[in-house]
């Protein structure tokens, strides 16, 4: 059997702190550290603690050429750890589904920090609404209280500011002031198959098709995106929108068409996105989440181990989801943005194999409740005056 590294690994130093239960017992407060080597890889959704001469073997291995087995120095239950854990790679097919998601990191040209960083940050089953209530962290003033003050609202430099005028607003002011997060939804009415046409057509359908050589296009749409490479995907999970069966769908954004996707389980639909959304039951009512998805290889297709491929990509996500507040809050409609989602449980509704593709955002849009149950920000009082 032949060995390698896998591609992208890190070693971490991670302290546990904890008090000392005799010395508790005593009557005394001390503190005992322990620090474990963890090992973090990029196609590995946890942390795997490694032993030194783990480590160490892992280090002294390359991550593009064999080693026969044989020919290392190590023990036969340092290889077995870490070849169960997928920190080694080999080339027999008991370990293919290890040398896959490795192979497909590896194809997909990351910058090592940033594919780090956003398998490690995936959730599952993580319920950020309950850790919020049981923390006790709702209001602003919970935070103050549990966080002291925050850093002030501006930093101001040394000098004298020069006043500017204030320009006369138009309607787009207007449009703009009356776009705030919506949190309570109208559970009773539906959207129309042509308002959500029209949010797709507006935000993330294809304006033009610059087609450079038969196999290399660009899109141009309403929104910018990083080297103009789009590389974000729209998958839906529709729940009242008229003419359309609740349900799952993925978005064409040149032939402006929505595809069904199968389901793999039969929970209902809010259940499905109140899972998705980490538990945040004030936006799972939502006629229609908009689930923003990049595929990674097209951005890196360009920006190959690039330090700000993926800053770019998520600034995309970003202006994407503006795009549809401002979209939606035109069409009378509210909507919300969040992050706070378990990618790993959105992977697996979509099908999606979360190495070249993997959530980053939902958007969520219908029609405002008449009732306010959840706090909103409009402190101008132009969205509930
Ligand atoms: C990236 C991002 C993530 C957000 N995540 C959440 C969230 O998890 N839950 C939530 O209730 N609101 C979320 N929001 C909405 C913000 O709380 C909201 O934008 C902020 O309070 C200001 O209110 P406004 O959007 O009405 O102006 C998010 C907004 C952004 C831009």
């Amino acid at each position: 059997m032949k060995l390698r590294r896998c591609t992208t690994v890190m070693f971490e130093p991670r302290e546990e702190v904890s008090l000392g239960l005799q010395a508790i017992l005593a009557g005394r407060a001390e503190v005992t550290t322990k620090t474990t080597w963890l090992a973090l890889a990029a196609h590995l959704d946890q942390a795997v603690p490694v032993s030194v001469a783990q480590r160490e073997l892992l280090g002294a291995l390359s991550s593009r050429q064999w080693t026969e087995s044989s020919d290392m120095v190590a023990t036969q239950a340092d290889q077995d750890a870490l070849l169960e854990a997928g920190l080694l790679i080999s080339d027999s097919d008991e370990h293919a589904a290890h040398r896959q998601r490795d192979e497909g990191m590896r194809d997909g040209h990351w910058w090592p920090l940033a594919a780090l960083v956003h398998r490690h940050a995936r959730w599952s089953g993580v319920n950020s609404a309950a850790q919020m209530r049981d923390s006790t962290m709702l209001t602003a003033k919970d935070l103050r209280r549990q966080l002291g003050a925050p850093p002030p609202v501006v930093q101001p430099h040394p000098g004298t500011y020069q006043p500017l005028p204030a320009v006369n607003a138009t309607g787009y002011d207007q449009l703009l002031e009356r776009r705030a997060t919506c949190r309570n939804f109208d559970v009773a009415r539906s959207i129309d198959q042509a308002q959500l046409a029209q949010l797709l057509q507006r935000t993330v359908m294809a304006q033009a098709v610059v087609q450079v050589e038969a196999d290399t296009a660009f899109l141009k749409k309403n929104v910018p995106s990083g080297g103009g490479l789009h590389p974000t995907e729209t998958y839906l999970l529709v729940q009242r929108v008229e003419g359309l069966a609740p349900g799952l769908y993925h978005y064409h954004p040149v032939q402006h068409a929505l595809v069904t996707l199968p389901r793999h389980c039969d929970r209902p639909l809010q259940d499905v996105a109140e899972a998705m959304l980490s538990g945040q039951d004030w936006f799972s009512n939502a006629a229609a989440h908009l689930v923003l998805v990049p595929r990674f290889a097209r951005t890196n297709w360009k920006y190959r181990n690039h330090a700000k491929a993926y800053r770019a990509l998520l600034l995309d996500v970003g202006h994407l989801s503006q795009a549809l507040y401002m979209a939606a809050t035109e069409a009378g409609l509210a909507a919300f943005v969040t992050a706070a989602i378990n990618e790993i449980d959105t992977e697996a509704v979509f099908a999606l194999d979360g190495v070249t593709q993997s959530p980053v955002a939902i958007v969520g849009v219908g029609w405002r409740s008449d009732t306010l149950d959840t706090a909103e920000f409009d402190p101008n009082k132009v969205v509930w005056p």
